[in-house]
């Protein structure tokens, strides 16, 4: 049976539960999809691209040293077609794997699942999210070797000659995927902040507990800069988790805090 999205959602569910993981499923699904569309493909094969995009590290979560490793056989037993199994496998290709990207759909997915991760960061960073994001300012990041690193500029510029595109063709396509799921990747502009609202007395920032990366942690730092630095987090390199909302930790850094704040540090990542 050709891969739906639902089926892609509830197999993914069985496995992966990381935030972070569910972002980047979401992101690589809004590429594929456009990446669908710009080879002209029909409705059901654009969520077909779209549900192997979403579904494409079914297992990184629970095997992350042996990506791609503990995907064919299961996938199989739960009935995934073998040509949507391949296009999966293929995303490891001279990472974990030898399986050459060949269709259009391969070789979109080898693109997509580094290229969203290094769009996906340069949109954090910006206060008005994905809404307005140009694909110049990606080219930017993607020539600044130290933004977000670990998105392989070596695979994006393969994958790019695989397709034929330019990468600012391949940039424009990833944007316009990843605009529809802006809400659930963290990506909506973001009001200006109202630190009036928040501002505490001295005393009462000294007395003040966050909660960091799950444990009660004591500050008195005053803003979400203040409190990285206190911990050791570089902030041009992270992504934060404030009370549930993902930005990236430059974009929030005077964010003030407040007593019983939950905050989460992740260093940028792009997925497996
Ligand atoms: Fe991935």
């Amino acid at each position: 049976m050709k891969l739906t999205l639902p089926e892609a959602e509830r197999l993914l569910a069985t496995t992966t539960t990381d935030p972070r993981l569910i972002v980047h499923a979401l992101n690589v699904r809004g590429c594929l999809e456009a990446f669908a569309r710009h080879f002209g493909q029909p409705p059901e094969e654009v969520e077909r691209w779209g549900a192997v995009g979403y579904l494409h590290d079914y297992d990184y979560q629970r095997f992350p040293s042996e990506h791609l490793a503990h995907t064919e056989v299961e996938l199989r037993a739960e009935g995934v077609e073998e040509a949507d199994i391949r296009a999966i496998l293929s995303h490891g290709w001279m990472l974990v794997n030898d399986v050459t990207p060949q269709t259009d759909l391969e070789k979109s997915l080898y693109c997509a699942d580094e290229l969203s991760g290094l769009v996906w960061a340069t949109a954090l960073m910006r206060p008005s999210g994905i809404s307005d994001l140009e694909p110049r300012s990606v080219v930017k990041k993607f020539k600044d070797k130290k933004f977000a690193a670990k998105c392989s500029r070596d695979v994006i510029r393969r994958s790019e000659e695989l397709l034929g595109l330019e990468l600012a063709e391949a940039i424009a396509i990833c944007i316009d995927g990843m605009r529809p799921y802006a809400g659930r990747t963290g990506l909506l502009p973001r009001p200006a902040a109202d630190s009036e609202k928040h501002h505490l007395t001295q005393q009462e920032r000294e007395n003040m507990t966050i909660k960091y990366q799950g444990k009660e942690t004591e500050t008195s730092a005053a803003n979400v800069a203040a409190f990285l630095e206190e911990n050791g987090v570089a902030a041009n390199e992270a992504v934060i988790e404030l009370d549930g909302e993902i930005v990236a930790a430059n974009a929030a850094a005077g964010t003030l805090l407040h007593n019983g704040a939950e905050l989460n540090a992740f260093r940028i990542v792009s997925g497996g």
